[in-house]
């Protein structure tokens, strides 16, 4: 599976933001690793019967980046693993330092793979005047790879805005999986609010539950209100489900609502994107949650008093690299 029979794009000398024509041949595949996630990038190259590449990531006194990629990469199919995870600024830059690295060190093709994506839920104008994150993002990602592979992005509409091919990974089947012993007769998947109706619909019907759907008004970056809950969750046990958990916020409220509302204790929380920023992990840990599941797209330095059960999406990424690689174009 390491090596695959492509077309490889011929890049004229000396530019390498340049392509030329194309000619058959073969690709060996390589994975590579900033940062923000190594743990994740390593298991999945293990799944792949791939170590990782050698690539040198240093900062200067001034806070500077160097990167040096330390094997020739001419001809290989690149698969760079990064979430764009907090923080945010210096993981991009240092993802694109590396994609730049890469193109230099000869790569023939190059894939960004982003269990993670932020500035995704900027994927729009709430006011006049403001910058159009998740735009910017993707248009910068766009001007250095070839290809993207991400999982559950925040709002799928974001895959609009990358020009070139997207796959986008759901992580919703795997945790349902795990969510599965977990359901009882009482059991309700709960939205915590109206964005994440479809998700909460996806999940309820993979796990033949009912589902309940709250209302919620953003007060500020990390207030949220509750205005209302849609559904009868008296003396049920909520499965609460978003795609991601940054603040906390959203949760919390939602928990609060739901045990003034006389939900049953303790109540499951599960989310494809842990961020836990800010005051989250204290928060969630003096609520009742009996389980929080999340994936393991981004790295968590320390993981609190709270008890995470964490599922590894790197046997997801790992099937899509493989799929990519051995395509035929
Ligand atoms: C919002 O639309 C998202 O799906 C999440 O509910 C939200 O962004 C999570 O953020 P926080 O944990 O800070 O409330």
């Amino acid at each position: 599976m390491n090596r695959t029979y492509l077309r490889i794009p011929v890049i004229k000398a000396g530019n390498p933001e340049q392509e030329g024509d194309y000619r058959l041949g073969f690709m060996d595949l390589t994975i590579l690793s900033g940062r923000a996630n190594r743990a994740l990038a390593r298991s999945t190259a293990a799944l792949l019967d791939a170590g990782l590449g050698r690539c040198k990531i240093e900062e200067f006194p001034d806070n500077e980046l160097r990167i040096e990629i330390q094997e020739n990469l001419r001809d290989h199919d690149v698969y760079l693993i990064q979430p764009v995870s907090p923080p945010v600024a210096e993981n991009l830059l240092e993802l694109l330092m590396l994609a730049d690295a890469c193109r230099r060190a000869g790569a023939s093709r190059l894939t960004a793979v982003l269990p993670y994506l932020g500035y995704a839920r900027q994927d729009r104008r709430y006011g006049e005047g403001e910058a159009v994150g998740g735009r910017l993002i993707a248009d910068v990602l766009c001007t250095r790879f070839d290809r993207i592979i991400t999982v559950d992005l925040h709002n799928p509409a974001i895959e609009g805005f990358f020009s070139i091919p997207l796959e986008h990974i759901s992580a919703t089947r795997l945790l349902a999986q795990n969510l599965w012993p977990l359901i009882t007769e009482g059991s309700i998947l709960v939205a915590p609010d109206l964005g994440a109706v479809k998700l909460a619909q996806k999940y309820a019907s993979l796990l033949d539950l009912p589902v309940a759907y709250i209302h919620k008004v953003r007060v500020s970056g990390e207030k949220v209100r509750v205005s209302e809950i849609i559904g009868d969750i008296k003396g049920r046990s909520p499965v609460l489900v978003d795609d991601m958990i940054s603040t906390g916020g959203t949760i919390v409220s939602a928990l609060d609502a739901l045990m003034d509302a006389g939900a049953r204790k303790p109540i499951t929380v599960a989310a494809t994107h842990g961020l836990l920023v800010g005051g989250a992990r204290r928060n969630l840990s003096l609520r009742p949650v009996g389980k929080l599941i999340l994936s393991d797209s981004i790295h968590l330095q320390n993981e609190g008093h709270l008890a995470i059960e964490r599922i590894s999406l790197d046997q997801l990424l790992a099937r899509a690299v493989e799929r990519q690689h051995t395509e035929i174009e």
